[in-house]
């Protein structure tokens, strides 16, 4: 079953406000978006990796693509949108016909482990859509104004990661019919969700961590040298 990684790479980056779009920050010395698409190419189920980017930058990142050596099985650059779901629309409508299964993955988990990336494709695979997730440790509450709503019970909460992998025709019609209902989701997950299909979840890893803030590059620099020294 041939399956493409969309790794998207193509936002701003505001709330890192590293004056550079997020992807292209180093993380020992290498962008996020190389590490993200070295990561998901090393999993011998993924046939191919798009990156994409944001507008104007292809030639940017064709720059910065070498950091971490040839990437194996990588595809062209593709140009992403405003929103995110403006990317996912723009790589999804890159791929060819007969990508079966598809992955999407945030360029700003850099860290997600091959061997888990397999396991949530293989999972995609036998059940059309799958995501890595971890337990929620901590309780979590809904809220509203500022007044607690509502608890769900903690062993029922999950912490949802990238990749979510998903028969590429499922992926289209959920992405068709929010677009046409105006609906703009957290995760692709659950585009697909609102579909009434069944969305397995893969535990994943701690260290999928998703760098959004300055701080979390000392949180994803600090696994990246635990993992090195396991090596
Ligand atoms: N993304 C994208 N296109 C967009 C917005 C986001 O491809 N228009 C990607 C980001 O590059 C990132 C992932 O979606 O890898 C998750 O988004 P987020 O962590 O919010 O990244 P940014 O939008 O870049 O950060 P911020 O919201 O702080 O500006
Ligand atoms: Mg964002």
């Amino acid at each position: 079953m041939s399956t493409a990684a969309l790794v998207l790479a193509a936002g701003r980056g505001e709330r890192l406000g590293a004056g550079l779009p997020k992807a292209f920050v180093p993380l020992a010395g290498v962008p996020l978006v190389v590490r993200a698409l070295a990561a998901l190419a090393a999993a011998p189920e993924v046939d191919r990796v798009v990156p994409v980017v944001p507008r104007g930058a292809r030639q940017r990142f064709a720059a910065l693509a070498g950091t971490l050596g040839r990437v194996p099985k990588l595809a062209e650059a593709v140009e992403g949108g405003a929103e995110r779901q403006d990317s996912l629309r723009a790589g999804l409508a890159s791929l060819p016909a007969g990508v079966a299964l598809v992955a999407v993955h945030d360029a700003a988990r850099a860290l997600v482990r091959p061997q888990d990336v397999s396991r949530v494709v293989t999972a995609a695979r036998l059940h059309g859509a799958a995501l890595l997730a971890v337990r929620a440790r901590d309780t979590i509450k809904r809220v509203r104004d500022g007044l607690v709503v509502a608890t769900p019970p903690r062993a029922e909460c999950w912490v949802a990661q990238t990749p979510q992998v998903f028969r590429a025709d499922l992926l289209r019609e959920a992405l068709a019919k929010a677009e046409a209902e105006g609906f703009v989701g957290t995760d692709d997950a659950e585009l697909v969700e609102r579909l009434g299909v069944a969305v397995h979840v893969v535990e994943g890893h701690a260290s999928n961590v998703k760098i959004t803030e300055p701080g979390d590059l000392a949180v994803a620099e600090a696994w990246l040298a635990a993992r090195e020294e396991r090596a």
